[in-house]
């Protein structure tokens, strides 16, 4: 028997992949409901637009959805009280399909025989979409999860059985996943199958748990097990089988004991929110850059056809806007604006009409200043395109086209792993249009596909590398009154955000500029001592800030830079050294370079005894103006 004691072992493999919570129950007697419900609100921190619980019962499958939060659905349907000794449950962060009953999960095949719940993306279900419709399916939500019920449903006419027609299906899969299956034919068991999204089984004794996360079933029993990449499990009310998709051979797993209070599960282990979103984000980056190919040309036709283009939003995400601006002008040479939402109106409220493409960017979907700058572009003629974290939101309703950033739901108010994803989904538009217009070459093209599937090694590799580093840094300069952030190029971005992280989080005066123009009045400020950040990677605008970094150090300045790990003429300059990983190309390096000052503004408001996730004054979503 396994003990997780320490964070770390249990942390680094759940891997956790925040979209949705799925839940799975099997008991010898008794009710299923009331544990669903439980285990589900357990969960709702992954996400909370809409529910739903299927149970079977007398060889019938149950089931239960619908729109809104737990407690709003239950009183609603009284999920709770569903019956049967076997059910499956979820809990949804919409990512394919907005908010509604019918997105809703669980889904079922043509004759409700096959229930299904899901957490992640199936990349390729379009394609099995229309097979399936060819074939004379009727499916009827707009979710990539639907797809796999009648997949399971056409290899079930095989006669080969619920365990068997799921790992068939599975092995028909592209994307991410985590599925749990029911069906009325075979009441006493319930399959899930797992490929890079979390799905943990909990051990008891007469019943048996699946679940997105631990939380879900810790008050019930605190041995679990984990499966594996490309691994399935038979769970019945006593006992759990694992199996490899592939072959379909049993797999000897060893549970483990977990030692969590239930609130330290929620955090995955980690003693704050952020902390646990900025470790997600070699997941969550990858999610972004999963976004479906249709959308992506949908918003590039949609700016080929456009004859003034504004990157609209605020806070972080104004700061991905102006990170983006970089690659729009560079791959397809297009120009762009990036403009904070409360100015526009007044700025450039004169110049739009009908033939202006406001691409509009929030997290939250429901930022005031954004929307009102958006209405106020609407009222004009203009075409909106919207890039948000929240399926749903009011943003999404006034977008022509949106996208959905999949990042998950985000705890912190300090955004971080939305940041990155954002910035992900934007050059990842920009790419597509360069491709429309014929700006990229195939080898720029390949050169970026080969940078975006070294995006999440290249930060966790950054995360475990530096951050004792960080740490260390944080310690020796949390005396500070003031720092400041200076970057060139594409890494003014990066310096306004890390900035923007720990001006939020240390309530300390923090200064971001473009390294070129603080001789222009910044470098004043500067004496003895005095902490400047520099962002430097080894870009176009390398050659050029290591005269700047000279300036700061010729005042005597305290500099910490972030420098590529061959770097031998802005590290010798400085005092602290940050080191990132090399080649990274430099139209992706705010993806990589602000996660050490993301950690570093956690640092310093940990070391001075803030709350990192709650920072005073401030709001996850700014809903007034
Ligand atoms: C960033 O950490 C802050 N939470 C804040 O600046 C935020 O980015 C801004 O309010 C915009 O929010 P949105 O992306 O939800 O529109």
């Amino acid at each position: 028997m396994l003990i997780i004691t320490s964070a770390n072992s249990a942390k680094s493999r759940l891997k956790a992949r925040r979209m949705c919570g799925i839940s799975g129950v099997v008991l010898t007697t008794g009710e299923v409901g009331p544990l669903l419900l439980d285990s589900l609100k357990r969960l709702e921190y992954r996400g909370y637009d809409s529910v739903g619980v299927a149970t079977v019962v007398n060889g019938k499958i149950l089931l239960k959805k619908d729109i809104g939060k737990i407690g709003e659905v239950e009183s609603k349907l009284r999920i709770g009280e569903l019956s049967g000794t076997t059910g499956i449950g979820h809990t949804r962060w919409a990512t394919h399909g907005a908010p509604s009953r019918e997105n809703a999960h669980p889904h079922t095949d043509c004759n409700g025989s096959v229930a299904v719940v899901h957490n992640g993306i199936i990349e390729n279900f379009m394609e099995l979409k229309q097979q399936l419709e060819a074939a004379g399916h009727v499916l009827r939500s707009r979710t990539d999860t639907e797809v796999v019920a009648h997949l399971v449903e056409e290899n079930l006419k095989l006669k080969i059985g619920l365990v068997e027609a799921v790992r068939r299906a599975a092995l028909k899969l592209t994307g991410a996943y985590a599925l749990a299956f029911i069906c009325a034919d075979e009441p006493e068991k319930i399959v899930c199958v797992r490929k890079e999204s979390p799905l943990v089984i909990g051990v008891g004794s007469g019943a048996n748990y699946l679940a997105s996360d631990i939380p879900a079933f810790l008050p019930r029993t605190r041995t679990a097990l984990l499966l594996e990449d490309d691994e399935m499990a038979v769970l019945t009310c006593n006992q759990v089988l694992v199996m490899k998709v592939e072959s379909g051979e049993v797999v000897a797993r060893e549970p483990f004991t977990v030692e969590w209070s239930v609130e330290t599960a929620t955090k995955g282990g980690f003693p704050h929110f952020m902390l646990k979103e900025i470790y997600e984000q070699p997941l969550t980056v990858r999610n972004a850059l999963r976004t479906q190919p249709i959308y992506l040309e949908l918003m590039a036709s949609a700016l080929s056809r456009a004859s003034r283009i504004f990157l609209l939003a605020c806070g972080t995400s104004y700061h991905a806007c102006v990170a983006a601006t970089y690659g729009f002008a560079n791959l397809a040479k297009v120009e762009v604006t990036p403009v904070i939402a409360s100015e526009f109106i007044d700025a450039y409220g004169a110049l739009v009409d009908k033939d202006t493409v406001v691409l509009t960017v929030s997290q939250s979907g429901e930022t005031a200043d954004t929307l009102t700058a958006v209405r106020g572009a609407k009222d004009r003629g203009a075409t909106i395109l919207g890039l948000t974290n929240v399926m749903g939101s009011t943003l999404t309703r006034l977008s022509d086209v949106y996208i959905g950033q999949n990042s998950g739901p985000e705890r912190g108010v300090a955004a971080t792993k939305t940041f990155t994803a954002q910035y992900a989904v934007l050059i990842k538009i920009a790419l597509t249009l360069a491709r429309k217009r014929n700006t990229v070459g195939s080898a720029d093209l390949q050169r970026f596909e080969d940078g975006f599937n070294q995006l999440p090694q290249w930060i966790s590799g950054t995360l475990s590398s530096q951050k004792d580093n960080v740490r260390r840094i944080v310690e020796k300069n949390s005396d500070k009154i003031s720092f400041c952030f200076l970057g060139r190029g594409i890494s003014v971005a990066t310096a306004l955000e890390g900035r923007l992280k720990l001006l939020e989080l240390s309530y300390l005066p923090a200064i971001a500029y473009p390294a070129g123009e603080s001789k222009h009045g910044f470098i004043s400020v500067v004496e003895e001592g005095y902490p400047v950040i520099f962002v430097a990677p080894q870009d176009e605008a390398y050659s050029k800030i290591i005269g700047n970094v000279m300036e700061m150090k010729a005042r005597h300045a305290h500099i910490v830079s972030l420098v590529e790990g061959n770097d031998d003429q802005v590290a010798p300059l400085s005092d602290e050294v940050i080191q990132m990983p090399s080649a990274v190309p430099p139209l992706l390096t705010p993806i990589v370079f602000i996660v050490p000052l993301q950690l570093f503004a956690y640092g310093m408001a940990v070391t001075k005894g803030y709350d990192p996730d709650f920072p005073r004054n401030l709001a996850k979503s700014v809903t007034v103006h």
